[in-house]
C-alpha cells in the first residue's frame, strides 16, 4: 500500500488514477444494493482528533461499501482525553491488526508523523492547515464532472486561506492538472508567500472572481482567529462576501464550491449557497466516490495504487 498524505507529491498519473476509479465508483452509489467485495477482510479506522461531519461519515460509508470493516475513533470519547500521546494512540491501534488508518489532526504533519510509527496505509483526512487531499481530489473530481476538463479552467479560492488545508490541497492540485489559480480575500486571511506556488492573488474579490469558471468558497475559520477576524464578520461579508450579485462578474455557467461546513450570511449567502450554480451537495456525493477509489487503490490486493 501507498499512504496519501497530500497533494503537493502525488503526481498527474495518480491524480487521474483516482479521478477515473471515483467515476467508477460513483456508478455503484447510483445502484440499489452498493455493497461490494473488494476489500472484505479488510479493516479500516477512522481516527478523528478534530470534529468532522463529512469526512468522516464519507470514509465510514466508502469503506462499508466496498466490504470493508471500519471502526471509528474520536479523540473526545477515546483515551486521548485521559492523556494519551498520538504515538501511543497510533501504536495502540496498529496492535489490532488494522489496514488503514484515516487520520484527521490538528497539527501539519500528523499524518507523516504516523507514517513512522505504523505498517498500516495512512490517508490524511486533515492535517491543521496543511492538507486535506480527499477533499482537493473530490474537488477536482467535480470541476473535471461539471466543466470536462481541469486544464485551463480559471479557478477562484475565496475567503480563509491562511487557515485552510483545503485551499492548499486544492492549490497543489489545480495546478498540476493545469487550471489558473486566483485566490481572493483580506490580506489578514492570504499569507502572501503564496505566490510563490504559482497562484494570482487579490484582494479585491471581484478581480478574483472576474470570468472564472469555478469559485470555491472556503469557510472563515472563525475559531483559528487569534485576535478576532479582521475585517469584521459584518464587514467581511459585505465587502468580501459571495453573493448573487458578485456572481454576475463570473462566467455564465460558473461552478460554486464550499467544502463545508458554511457559515452561511458571512463568506456565502443563502441565495448562492442554495442557487442553481451551487455544487455543494454534489461535492458530498463526489466525496463518497473519491474515497471509495482512494481506499481500493490503497488497500486492495492487486491493484497498484
Ligand atoms: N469538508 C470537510 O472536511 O468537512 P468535515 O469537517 O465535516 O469533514
Amino acid at each position: 500500500g501507498q499512504h496519501i498524505l497530500g497533494l503537493e507529491h502525488m503526481s498527474v498519473a495518480d491524480i487521474e488514477r483516482v479521478l477515473n476509479t471515483a467515476d467508477e465508483m460513483k456508478k455503484v452509489t447510483k445502484q440499489d444494493i452498493k455493497k461490494l467485495s473488494t476489500l472484505r477482510g479488510k479493516a479500516i479506522v477512522n481516527v478523528f482528533f478534530e470534529n468532522s461531519t463529512r469526512t468522516r461519515s464519507s470514509f465510514e460509508l466508502a469503506g462499508k461499501y466496498l466490504g470493508a470493516d471500519v471502526i471509528n475513533i474520536a479523540a473526545s470519547t477515546s483515551s486521548v482525553a485521559k492523556g494519551e500521546s498520538l504515538r501511543d494512540t497510533l501504536l495502540t491501534v496498529q496492535a489490532m491488526g488494522v489496514d488503514a488508518i484515516v487520520m484527521r489532526h490538528s497539527a501539519e504533519g500528523a499524518a507523516q508523523y504516523a507514517t513512522r510509527y505504523v505498517k498500516a496505509v495512512v490517508i490524511n483526512a486533515g492535517d491543521g492547515a496543511h492538507e486535506h487531499p480527499t477533499q482537493g481530489l473530490l474537488d477536482l473530481l467535480t470541476i473535471r464532472q461539471h466543466h470536462g476538463a481541469i486544464a485551463g479552467k480559471k479557478v477562484a479560492i475565496v475567503g480563509d486561506i491562511l487557515h485552510s488545508r483545503v485551499a492548499r490541497s486544492n492549490i497543489w492540485g489545480l495546478l498540476k492538472m493545469g487550471a489558473e489559480v486566483h485566490l481572493g480575500g483580506p490580506k489578514t486571511l492570504i499569507p502572501k508567500e503564496m505566490l510563490d506556488m504559482g497562484v494570482a492573488i487579490h484582494h479585491r474579490v471581484e478581480d478574483a472572481i472576474a470570468d472564472a469558471d469555478v469559485v470555491n468558497v472556503l469557510r472563515i475559520q472563525l475559531e483559528r482567529q487569534k485576535k478576532g477576524l479582521f475585517p469584521t464578520p459584518r464587514e467581511y461579508a459585505r465587502i468580501f462576501g459571495i453573493n448573487d450579485e458578485r456572481l454576475k462578474l463570473a462566467k455564465e455557467n460558473v461552478l460554486v464550491m464550499h467544502p463545508g461546513p458554511m457559515n452561511r450570511g458571512l463568506e456565502i449567502s443563502p441565495d448562492v449557497a442554495y442557487g442553481r450554480f451551487s455544487a455543494i451537495e454534489e461535492q458530498v456525493n463526489n466525496g463518497v466516490a473519491v474515497r471509495m477509489a482512494v481506499l481500493s487503490l490503497t488497500l486492495a490486493d492487486g491493484v497498484q495504487a
